[in-house]
C-alpha cells in the first residue's frame, strides 16, 4: 500500500490545472448503457473509481476504449463506450463493494434490459448510506424489486412507465438513477425535490444530446418525457468543483498564491464566500480562479454547515476543517448530509488540532501550529484533509492508505509539487 511523505511549511505558489469531475463522469459512464451506439466522454479524469466502474460496465457487455491525454487539444482522457447489447444484468459484489456509485447501473439496466441485479453496496466508512430512495422511486416507475442474497433484483417485464415522484429527501444518486430510467420509460415523469448539483445538469445535458427530453435539471423539479430509443453522443465532462475547492483551500491554508485553471468558479460560490469571510483573497475569472493569502495574516475562524447544492458541499467539509485548525479564533462546523463524516477529526487531533465533537457538529479552536505525524487515510475526502494538514504542519507527515486518495484525486502529488510542496509517494 502506497504512502505519502510530506514536509510541511511551504506556501503553495503556481498554477494547478483542474481535472474533469469524478462525480459527473461516473453517472455519465453508466448512461452509456442506455444505448447501443458509442458514447464518447471527454475530459475524463484518470482515477481508480473510473477504472472500477469501467470493470462494472464491462460485466454488462460494454466495450470501452480509452485514449491518452491531449488529444485534439483536450486535457484529460477520452473514453468511448459502446454496449451493442446487455449481455449480463448482474453487477457483482466484488466490484460494487469497491465503489457505491456502481448503484447507478440500476436505472439504465432496468430501462433498457428490463432487469438488473445489483449487489447492495453495504455499509461504508461515512455512514450507512442506504439506497431506499433509489428503489422506492424505481418502483413508482413500475419496477418490481426484491432483495435476495445481498442483491437488489429489479424487474420491469413490460417496461417502465412515467410517474409523478416526490423524493422524501434529496439524493444525488437517486435523482441520477431516475433521470436515466425515466428517459427510456413510457410517458412523462416528474421528479420533485430533485438534487440540484451541477453533476445532475451535466448528466441531463448528455442525455438530451443522446435524444432524451429532460427539462429543469439543476432545479428542484425535473420533467422527463420518455422515448423508446437513445442514440450515441459526444460529451465533455464538467470540471471537478470538489478538486477545485480542495486546492483552493490548500492554497489558503498555506498562505500561498495559486491559480486554478480549466475550472468553473461559479460552481463553488458557497466556498468562495466563506474563504473571503476568513480573509482570503479570491479573484474569479470565467474559467479560472486565483486564491491568495498573506502568510503573516492567519485565516479567521468562520462557521460552516454542509447542505445540498447550492449550499456548502459535504465533500469539502474535511478540507475546510483542516484550514480552520490553524485559523484565528473558533469555527463551528456542522455536517448535515452524512451522519458519520468526521473520521478525519482524531487524525487532525493527532497533529495538534483542537477539536470538540458533539454529534454532527465540530467546534474547531484554531491553534498556532500543527505538527507532522504518521496518520491514516480513512475515506477519500478525509484523506485529502490530512494532505492539507501535512502542508501546513511543522515537520514530517506520513499518510498511509493512500489508495483512498487515488479514488478521487488525479496526480495529487504532481499537482502539489509543481506549486512547491514537498510531497512524495513511497510505494510499499
Ligand atoms: C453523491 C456523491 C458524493 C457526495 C454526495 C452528497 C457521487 C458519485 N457521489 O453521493 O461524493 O458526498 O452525493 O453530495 O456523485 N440517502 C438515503 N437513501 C438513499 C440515498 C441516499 O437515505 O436511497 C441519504 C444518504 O445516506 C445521505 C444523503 O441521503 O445521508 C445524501 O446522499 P446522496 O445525495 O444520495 O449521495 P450519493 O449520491 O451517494
Amino acid at each position: 500500500m502506497d504512502k505519502l511523505i510530506m514536509q510541511g511549511g511551504q506556501p503553495l505558489s503556481g498554477t494547478i490545472p483542474i481535472s474533469g469531475a469524478k462525480n459527473a463522469a461516473l453517472p455519465l459512464m453508466t448512461a452509456s448503457l442506455l444505448t447501443s451506439e458509442p458514447l464518447i466522454l471527454r475530459h475524463v479524469p484518470h482515477l481508480a473509481d473510473i477504472t472500477t466502474l469501467a470493470e462494472v460496465l464491462g460485466e454488462h457487455g460494454a466495450e470501452l476504449s480509452l485514449h491518452g491525454h491531449g488529444e485534439g487539444g483536450e486535457t484529460g482522457r477520452v473514453l468511448s463506450i459502446t454496449t451493442p447489447r446487455i449481455t449480463n444484468a448482474v453487477a457483482p459484489y466484488e466490484l460494487v463493494r469497491k465503489m457505491r456509485a456502481s448503484i447507478l447501473v440500476l436505472g439504465p439496466l432496468l430501462a433498457r434490459h428490463g432487469e438488473a441485479k445489483v449487489s447492495l453496496p453495504g455499509g461504508c466508512a461515512i455512514g450507512t448510506r442506504p439506497v431506499d430512495l433509489h428503489l422506492k422511486a424505481l418502483e413508482q416507475l413500475g419496477a418490481t424489486i426484491t432483495l435476495e442474497g445481498g442483491y437488489i433484483h429489479a424487474r420491469a417485464d413490460n417496461g417502465l412507465r412515467g410517474a409523478h415522484i416526490r423524493f422524501p429527501a434529496i439524493s444525488v444518486g437517486a435523482t441520477e438513477n431516475l433521470l436515466m430510467a425515466a428517459s427510456l420509460a413510457e410517458g412523462e415523469t416528474i421528479l420533485e425535490n430533485a438534487a440540484r448539483e451541477p453533476e445532475i445538469a451535466d448528466l441531463a445535458a448528455c442525455l438530451n444530446a443522446m435524444g432524451a427530453d429532460i427539462r429543469g435539471a439543476g432545479s428542484e423539479t425535473i420533467t422527463v418525457s420518455g422515448t423508446t430509443r437513445l442514440r450515441g453522443a459526444d460529451h465533455r465532462v464538467i470540471p471537478d468543483r470538489i478538486e477545485t475547492g480542495t486546492y483552493a483551500l490548500a492554497a489558503a491554508a498555506t498562505g500561498g498564491d495559486v491559480t486554478l485553471t480549466g475550472t468553473r468558479p461559479e460552481l463553488i460560490d458557497s466556498l468562495t464566500e466563506l474563504m473571503q469571510q476568513a480573509g482570503v483573497a479570491v479573484t474569479v475569472e470565467k474559467d479560472s480562479m486565483r486564491v491568495c493569502r498573506d502568510p503573516d495574516r492567519p485565516m479567521e475562524g468562520v462557521d460552516m454547515m454542509t447542505q445540498p447544492y447550492p449550499g456548502f458541499p459535504t465533500d469539502l467539509q474535511a478540507q475546510f476543517m483542516a484550514c480552520m485548525a490553524t485559523a484565528q479564533g473558533a469555527a463551528m462546523i456542522s455536517e448535515t448530509i452524512f451522519e458519520n463524516r468526521f473520521m478525519h477529526v482524531p487524525e487532525l487531533m493527532r497533529m495538534g488540532a483542537n477539536i470538540n465533537l458533539h454529534g454532527g457538529t465540530a467546534l474547531v479552536r484554531g491553534v498556532k501550529q500543527l505538527t507532522g505525524a504518521p496518520v491514516m487515510a480513512t475515506d477519500l475526502r478525509a484523506s485529502v484533509s490530512l494532505v492539507i494538514a501535512g502542508l501546513i504542519a511543522k515537520g514530517e507527515t506520513e499518510i498511509n492508505r493512500v489508495y483512498h486518495l487515488d479514488r478521487g484525486y488525479e496526480r495529487i502529488e504532481d499537482k502539489l509539487s509543481a506549486c512547491g510542496a514537498s510531497i512524495r509517494r513511497e510505494r510499499v
